[in-house]
């Protein structure tokens, strides 16, 4: 079986007229984390909701496990919905305040109207443990935990109905680095365990060069280049993803805004340009209009293409 866990493919979406999403691409292969990276607004977000149909797509088409999602209505999702799951940064703001942990945890079963109320408990406790808490916190409430702690309930209540997708959205970047790394050792060792396929929307390009099996780097809207983290660590293409990598941290750990100085203008003219027979064959216009060429590995990157015959 060739199919991959999540595909994405040209995907758009408008607000109030305006593209945000451009017709992108975008493939998760079984077992693998696709990191999704790019400056603010630049359409990650909702990318990931798109993925997950928790945003309509204006155009394109999304696949879970082969299937054709796009168009489900919601009664005919919710076999799908089990499979795919969401981690967001404010775990704070999604938990229930007036709920103990355990029924955060369990709720997803229930709502499922999975096993009795003592097998969902069970569950949920079970759960906490592998997520590093103790099952004693099943009878804490929210407000009683650490903001990593938080985080690992947020996981569990995730995970807890078996998913095969996981969209984790900026999962640690409300945390301490060294809270920050437990969390990713976290979501990399319930990658291993479980098989899940994930896709990694982060700003954090040490976290991304560590978890990610494949890097997709999105600029207003747009793929601009994406490939296996080596490559496009070793070998970025496009100004853009460049510029990224050549990043300075931002002094102020609280900050989550990495600053890329680019110019349409700078970008426009740095973009890599090919002439037709430099590229591997694939169909091909001749246009000024950028679009994504292959390069050696698996590796694309946007590039106007000039000169052809
Ligand atoms: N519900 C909405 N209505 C109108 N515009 C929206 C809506 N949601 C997002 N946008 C706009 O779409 C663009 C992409 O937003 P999105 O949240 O996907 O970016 P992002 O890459 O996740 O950014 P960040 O890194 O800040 O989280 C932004 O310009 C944003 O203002
Ligand atoms: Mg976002």
């Amino acid at each position: 079986m060739s199919e991959h866990a999540l595909e994405l493919s040209q995907i758009s979406k408008e607000f109030g007229g305006r593209t945000v999403v451009d017709r992108v691409n975008l493939v998760v292969p079984k077992n693998q984390v696709v990191a999704l990276v790019g400056e603010s607004g630049s359409g990650k977000t909702t990318t990931g909701l798109m993925a997950l149909r928790l945003i309509e797509p204006s155009a394109g088409r999304i696949l879970l496990g082969g299937h054709d999602i796009t168009s489900l209505r919601q009664r005919d999702l919710k076999p799908f919905r089990r499979q795919m799951q969401v981690v967001f940064q404010d775990s704070y703001a999604s938990l229930d305040p007036m709920m103990t942990l355990g029924e955060i945890i369990a709720e997803p079963l229930a709502i499922h109207a999975i096993g009795t109320a003592s097998e969902r408990r069970d569950r949920a406790r079970d759960w906490l443990q592998r997520v590093g808490l103790d099952g004693s916190y099943a009878t804490r409430y929210p407000h009683e935990l650490s903001g990593g702690q938080r985080q690992r309930v947020s996981v569990a209540r995730a995970l807890i109905l078996g998913a095969s997708v996981l969209v984790a959205d900026e999962p640690t970047s409300a945390l301490d680095v060294s809270v920050k790394a437990q969390i990713v050792n976290l979501l990399q060792g319930l990658q291993a365990d479980m098989g899940l396929s994930m896709l990694f929307i982060s700003h954090d390009l040490s976290v991304v060069r560590s978890l990610a099996d494949q890097v997709v780097v999105m600029l207003r809207g747009r793929v601009v280049e994406r490939g296996p983290t080596d490559r496009i660590f070793a070998n970025a293409h496009h100004p853009y993803t460049r510029a990224l990598l050549d990043a300075v941290p931002v002094i102020d750990p609280t900050a989550r805004r990495r600053r890329t100085f680019l110019t349409a203008e700078e970008i426009n003219a740095n973009t890599p340009r090919f002439r037709p027979e430099d590229i591997e064959p694939q169909p091909l216009v001749d246009t000024a209009d950028p679009q994504l060429v292959a390069l050696a590995g698996s590796h694309f990157v946007e590039a106007i293409v000039t000169g052809g015959r």
